[in-house]
């Protein structure tokens, strides 16, 4: 990054701690792949939320893709299975029915953890070292923002957040204006931010500015596909399932692919570049609900309280990616 190269704001050991909040998504499933792939990455346990469809999905989902890595020892955990105040806003359009159509992936043998997602959050910042855990979020902010209403004073624990989120020059997905994740739960995106301003946790933003650039295309497909395992076949029907939408939407060669970012920003933060700047979130208009109000010129006088990251080396992004895709044997 040219503008702020530390990837967090406090110290960490190595690998580093991460609980990965999801809502399996194909994009999603290719960033838990990724982070299950990485050895610089602790996975601590993958948290489901309801959004690109209804949780009993997503949790599902989750534990498909935690059995293709063949990593049955990481938990996964239900959590919300709607947003803090509205009803839920799904996006069966991209995902498909299931949220993960494209491959045939078996009904996943192991069972789901006993505890809520929110309670596991919540446990886990108690139980590690203070500055240890670092929350990924790749859909709706609803378990965190729950995890921070039942322990605020835990908050102040965590290393970094980093979340798939927003978009500013780019626009919206979902309204002209609103991002997916943001749209959904509003509410929660705003307290989390309110919150991680408060107790001084470095907040990451991955927003469409940066996963638009981050695009599937027929020869990134093509390097994945000639890994030549069952995991890389699942990951080519994912991505050639998911990439549909937004090609007939965008009118591009490929589609972007969001999650994964977040993972890689951990991995490569040389990568990317950003700038860290106020963001806030718009929660009372109908027009523009959802929308994240980024103030890149630095025109107010609020908080500098997000990193937003507005660009990726998309060619490093799928090196790394590619090459990740190929330690999973399974
Ligand atoms: C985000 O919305 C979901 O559909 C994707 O999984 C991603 O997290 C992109 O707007
Ligand atoms: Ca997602």
């Amino acid at each position: 990054m040219a503008q702020d190269d530390s990837p967090g704001g406090t110290p960490g050991g190595f690998p580093r701690k991460i609980i990965i909040d999801t809502d399996p998504g194909q994009d999603d499933a290719v960033a838990l792949l990724l982070a299950l792939a990485s050895p610089e990455l602790d996975v601590l346990g993958i948290t489901a939320v309801a959004g690109n469809v209804p949780l009993p999905l997503t949790e599902k989902n989750a534990r498909k893709i935690r059995a293709l890595a063949g990593r049955a020892e990481v938990p996964v955990y239900a959590g919300a299975d709607r947003p803090l105040r509205r009803a839920l806003v799904t996006a069966e359009a991209v995902h498909g029915r299931t949220g993960l159509d494209g491959p045939d992936l078996p009904e996943p043998a192991d069972p789901l953890g006993q505890e809520h997602a929110v309670d596991f959050i919540v446990g886990t910042l108690r139980d590690q070292p203070a500055g240890a855990v670092t929350l990924c979020t790749l859909g709706p902010l609803t378990n965190i923002a729950l995890a921070f209403e039942q322990a605020p004073e835990l908050v102040s624990r965590i290393r970094e957040i980093v979340a798939m989120g927003g978009g500013a020059f780019e626009g919206g997905n979902t309204t002209p204006v609103a991002e997916f994740n943001i749209l959904v739960d509003p509410e929660a995106a705003q307290a989390v931010l309110a919150a991680a301003h408060d107790a001084g946790v470095p907040v990451t933003m991955l927003p469409l500015d940066v996963t638009h650039q981050a695009r599937t295309r027929g020869d990134r497909i093509a390097r994945l596909r000639d890994i030549g395992t069952p995991v890389s076949a699942a990951v080519v029907a994912m991505l050639e399932f998911a990439e549909r939408f937004d090609e007939a939407k965008y009118g591009t060669d490929g589609g972007p692919l969001h999650d994964p970012c977040v993972i890689a920003w951990l991995i490569a933060p040389e990568i990317f570049d950003g700038r860290v700047v106020n963001v806030e979130i718009e929660t009372g208009s109908e027009l523009t609900l959802g929308q994240t109000v980024v103030d890149w010129w630095g025109v107010t006088s609020r908080p500098r309280n997000v990193r937003f990251i507005r660009s990726i080396d998309a060619d490093a992004f799928f090196a790394l990616l590619t090459e990740r895709i190929a330690r999973l044997s399974g």
